[in-house]
């Protein structure tokens, strides 16, 4: 593979090897993992197919690299962060362009994915000089009782493919403001874009060894994630992914009793009631809904539609479904891009045809698009008459498909809202202010949406309940992830 096939203005963006303490490296076995474009299904880069020995490899140097990295003035390591905040927005269109052709999204949704995902760490650089502590008052007299903040020592990210740059970003970027080390494994299906991000925070002037990656196939990733949870140096493990794996980590960190920040699946609920505004509520489904093509662990799996506004919600909708642009994920036109894989296409297909077997009914969509440059399409849908018999009601489809459930009363659709293992993020249109206050605290999520669609920024805590995990990302909330709190009494002072 050249940087040819994938035309950057800063060819040096596209890194195909780990960074373990100040050596770009292939894996110890030589072998290598191919990287897919999603939209045509070939291969069109290859990075390191790594094993235990590079995950060890890498906890060496980021714990060779902790003991004068917690030490900096947060000031020192502000500064680092911001300079990498700075770098990673100068090469916003070659990251984007690499996120759009590893993950298949939309050019223009990956231009703001960079920001999204710098938001973060500039977020993180300035937060990391607010990290204080606390004087208690004595309860003894002659003591003084202090509380310190303190880096829980290395970390390792574990990090997903639909939101490639913005998911590291936001674990390692208040790892290391809090003075943490970080030791990170990218998807396979995605690694081009976090190897380029950990570039750019070398170029930023980070220390050797404060911030290592290794990348390995679905099939080695065990290997490398086993070599972490065993060695207990590492401190902590934070990661977003499924629920399934992120119940293996908790029960295999308990060994070494590692701190864990889970950020998991969900299954949100999105309720329109009838006295909502209910063009505002078409908007804000639209934006949750389908961007990056519904592969998103916060956007709605259900919408609950009240009966009174039912058909006339569902009309909007399909009109604005039906319009969307398909269509490979460079191109600027492209508002749905390819899935990330072959599998991604079954499942939302899979979900579709139980559905419609179970009496849901489609508006619009409801069938693979079929394009010139390959498979992995599948056409923004809208089914109404969905039902919790169906599996798109239990598990989440991850795709472009908005299932309408018919509902009558409040306590009703809070009960089936409700009614899921997970609780990642809901939300509800309403203009009546008791209602609005009732349902944002009986929905059992960690994030509402109420009259607002697009509920991230760095400035929140993101985060689930259930079993969509704890933890949380962004805000100061964030930052206290990566700090143990640590009591100091000192005696004889009287
Ligand atoms: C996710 O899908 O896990 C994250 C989405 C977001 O940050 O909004």
């Amino acid at each position: 593979m050249t940087s040819t096939s994938l035309p950057l203005t800063h060819p040096a963006l596209l890194r195909t090897s780990n960074l373990i303490g100040q050596a770009w490296s292939a894996a110890h076995t030589g072998h290598r993992l191919d990287v897919t474009n999603p939209a045509t299904n070939t291969v069109f880069a290859c990075v390191p197919d790594s094993d235990a020995r590079d995950a060890s490899q890498a906890t060496d140097a980021a714990a060779a690299a902790f003991p004068a990295w917690s030490r900096r003035t947060a000031r020192d390591r502000a500064q680092i962060i911001k300079r990498w905040h700075a770098l990673i927005l100068e090469h916003q269109e070659d990251l984007a362009r690499i996120i759009s052709t590893e993950q298949g999204k939309p050019i223009k949704e990956a231009r703001g994915e960079v920001l999204y995902g710098a938001s973060y760490v500039e977020w993180f650089a300035e937060e990391a000089t607010r990290i204080s502590g606390e004087i208690v008052a004595e309860s003894v007299p002659g003591r003084k009782m202090l509380v310190l903040k303190e880096p829980v020592g290395v970390v390792a990210a574990i990090t997903p493919w639909n939101f490639p740059l913005a998911m590291i970003a936001r674990k390692i970027a208040p790892a290391l403001a809090a003075g943490c080390t970080v030791v990170a494994k990218p998807a396979e299906d995605t690694p081009l874009t976090a190897l380029a991000l950990v570039y750019l925070a070398q170029q930023a002037g980070l220390p050797a060894g404060v911030l290592n990656i290794v990348t390995a196939s679905r099939a080695k990733t065990p290997a490398v994630v086993d070599a972490w949870l065993a060695d207990s140096r590492v401190r902590k493990i934070t990661f977003t992914g499924s629920t399934p794996v992120g119940k293996h980590l908790a029960r295999e960190s308990a060994g070494t009793l590692k701190k864990l920040s889970l950020e998991l699946g969900g299954n949100a609920p999105f309720i329109v009631f009838d006295d909502a505004d209910i063009d505002a509520a078409v908007d804000g489904l639209m934006a949750s809904k389908f961007r990056n093509g519904g592969q998103t662990c916060v956007c709605p799996n259900r919408v609950y539609v009240q009966a009174g506004v039912h058909d006339y919600f569902v009309a909007r909708l399909s009109q604005r479904v039906a319009a969307l642009q398909v269509g490979p994920a460079t191109e600027d036109a492209s508002q749905i891009g390819p899935m990330i894989n072959a599998r991604a296409v079954e499942k939302i297909a899979r979900h579709v045809a139980d559905a419609v077997a179970k009496g849901a009914v489609v508006m619009t969509g409801g069938e693979r698009v079929r394009l010139a440059d390959g498979p992995h399409y599948y056409a923004p849908t809208v089914l109404t008459n969905a039902t919790p018999q169906m599996a798109l009601s239990c598990e989440e489809t991850f795709g472009p498909v908005a299932a309408v459930f018919r509902f009558t009363d409040e306590a009703e659709v809070i009960r089936d809202a409700n009614d899921t293992p997970f609780g990642l993020a809901a939300y509800f249109y309403s203009n009546d202010v008791r209602r609005i206050w009732r349902v944002a605290q009986a929905l059992e999520t960690g994030i509402v949406g109420v009259n607002e669609g697009a509920i991230a920024s760095e400035a929140a805590p993101f985060g689930g309940v259930k079993e969509s995990g704890y933890g949380r990302e962004g805000s100061r909330h964030g930052l206290d992830d990566y700090m143990h709190t640590k009591y100091i009494c000192q005696g004889l002072l009287g």
